[in-house]
């Protein structure tokens, strides 16, 4: 007689997840999610206070509004995720938090580098988002979820192509900065 087989997770090794292990994978996948949406929500504050200032800087303040647009996008993809596993975007991780105080603090500093700081500070928040969408991509497949870790990866490959863009024109943005600081003009 053959029996009726739940959805079974994967491990990276491409092995079966047994019972237990598969749901520590959808515990992990959870609140990875759930991070993931506290991540979005503050990407999406960084950009919209960015997007508002970067007078001076027409490419980047573009760039970024775009990435305001897939960020919300984004987060109301993580949205679904977690309403299709029933779940619902409330607990945050402390290790999330701590991170997004940092760049918070970073931000917020308002300084005559104001533009310098605010790139390093999307640059180190692209990148964790990175890692975030890849890990988060491992626990889909672990938990037997794979369409959650479809998207993980397609939001990962937005942040990449953000981070490559941010990497490829910091020196442009420095320039820019170098030259209005010579000029006497604003620094934003
Ligand atoms: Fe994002």
């Amino acid at each position: 007689m053959p029996s009726i087989e739940p959805t079974v997770g994967h491990s990276s090794t491409g092995l079966p997840l047994a019972g237990a292990d598969r749901d520590n994978a959808r515990q992990m996948l959870v609140d990875g999610l759930r991070n993931a949406h506290a991540l979005e929500l503050q990407a999406i504050e960084m950009l919209k206070r960015n997007v508002e200032r970067l007078e001076h800087y027409p490419a980047l303040k573009g760039r970024l509004a775009r990435h305001l647009q897939e960020s919300e996008e984004q987060q109301a993809m993580v949205e679904q995720c977690l309403s299709d596993l029933g779940e619902s975007p409330s607990t945050i991780k402390d290790s999330v938090m701590g991170f997004v105080q940092n760049m918070q603090q970073m931000v917020h500093a308002a300084a005559d580098d104001e533009v310098l700081k605010n790139s390093f500070a999307g640059f180190a928040f692209e990148h964790f988002e990175i890692a975030s969408y890849t890990a988060l991509a491992l626990f889909a497949d672990a938990a037997g979820q794979p369409r959650i870790a479809e998207t993980a990866r397609a939001i990962c490959q937005q942040e990449q192509i953000m981070a490559d863009w941010l990497e490829e024109h910091l020196p442009e943005v420095v320039e820019e900065h170098l030259a209005l600081m010579a000029s006497g003009d604003q620094k934003h």
